[in-house]
């Protein structure tokens, strides 16, 4: 653990900034990172705030504002050395959120992110960017939120990938599950975007991009560098309610020389199959473990939030 005193600088007060907030003030004790502090917040709604008190979120809940500020002058002006980009996701060019992420790391600030347009597409440029600078770039709460999903790599030392094949989109899986359960499609979709599971935009979810992030994003991590815009990506809008029955079941795949995303009809004694509602799992294949699974939320706020905090932790290890 470094003694060294760290600020923190979240872009972005939604749903997950705010998650973030909570779980770091309520954690950081038990953690050991009172010598972390969140110093400073940019959000396009509630202005740039510095130096927060434990109640900020009760106070923008009952309408209080703070000056506004644009966030590439707030990241150039801040003497944090940690940005958190919880802004909102963009799969065609990653904006605003890639200008964020290099802005920080060129300054030599260690970044964190949630948001899957950045690693999904823009991978190397930033990770070789981040290595230049001797900073850390992080991207846990992309993949199935807080739930292990990649990052049970660094339990295993020196095990061979040989693939990786998962549900990966809570929104899909709860459409799917309510379609066996005799609902349609548009009335399970309304549900799961009641819930706060899909996207603003559940194209994303629905025809598989946001699915297709995740393993693009998991194909970089392990060095087999998929590009996003080269996956073969199918989504779900042709399940029928009987194909959902035979446990059909929106699969991401990956390999050293393939990628996919597409509906997939598991046997009834493939693990995935028993996979339900907005629950994501994840297999890794191994050449010294077989496969392992695990399995768990992979959206939420709180659950996204877990996925910054490890991210924090592993920086704060060095
Ligand atoms: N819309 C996504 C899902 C959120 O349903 O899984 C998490 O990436």
């Amino acid at each position: 653990m470094t003694s060294k005193k760290s600020k923190i600088l979240i872009l972005g007060f939604g749903t997950v900034g705010q998650g973030f907030f909570d779980l770091f003030t309520r954690k950081k004790e038990l953690l050991g990172l009172q010598d972390f502090s969140i110093s400073e917040i940019v959000d396009m709604k509630y202005g740039h705030i510095t130096n927060p008190g434990r109640n900020l979120v009760n106070e923008i809940a009952t309408g209080r504002t703070f000056q506004q500020k644009d966030v590439i002058s707030t990241i150039k002006e801040s003497d944090a050395d940690i940005v958190c980009e919880f802004t909102w996701l963009n799969l065609k060019t990653a904006e605003p959120a890639y200008t964020h992420v290099k802005t920080a790391l060129e300054l030599g600030k260690h970044v964190i992110t949630t948001n899957k347009g950045p690693p999904a597409l823009k991978y190397k440029e930033l990770t070789e960017l981040a290595r230049r600078k001797g900073v850390k770039f992080l991207m846990k709460g992309t993949v199935m939120a807080g739930t292990p999903s990649f990052n049970l790599l660094d339990l295993l030392p020196g095990a061979e990938v040989k693939s990786v094949r998962g549900i990966m989109n809570g929104t899909t899986n709860y459409i799917l599950t309510s379609m066996e359960e005799g609902k349609n499609f548009s009335v399970a979709l309304k549900e799961a975007q009641e819930l706060g599971y899909a996207e603003a935009d559940p194209t994303n979810d629905v025809d598989g991009f946001d699915t297709a992030s995740k393993i693009t994003i998991i194909s970089h991590i392990l060095g087999w560098n998929h590009e996003f815009g080269s996956l073969k990506i199918e989504g779900i809008r042709n399940v029928t309610p009987e194909q959902a029955r035979e446990k059909t079941k929106l699969i991401a795949y990956a390999d050293k020389t393939s990628a996919y995303v597409r509906p997939t009809k598991l046997a009834r004694d493939d693990i995935l199959s028993g996979v339900s509602g907005v629950m994501n799992a994840i297999e890794i294949e191994t050449d010294t473990m077989g496969k392992i699974y695990s399995m768990g939320p992979g959206a939420g706020k709180i659950q996204t939030a877990q996925a910054a905090l490890t991210d924090l932790v592993s920086i704060s290890r060095g």
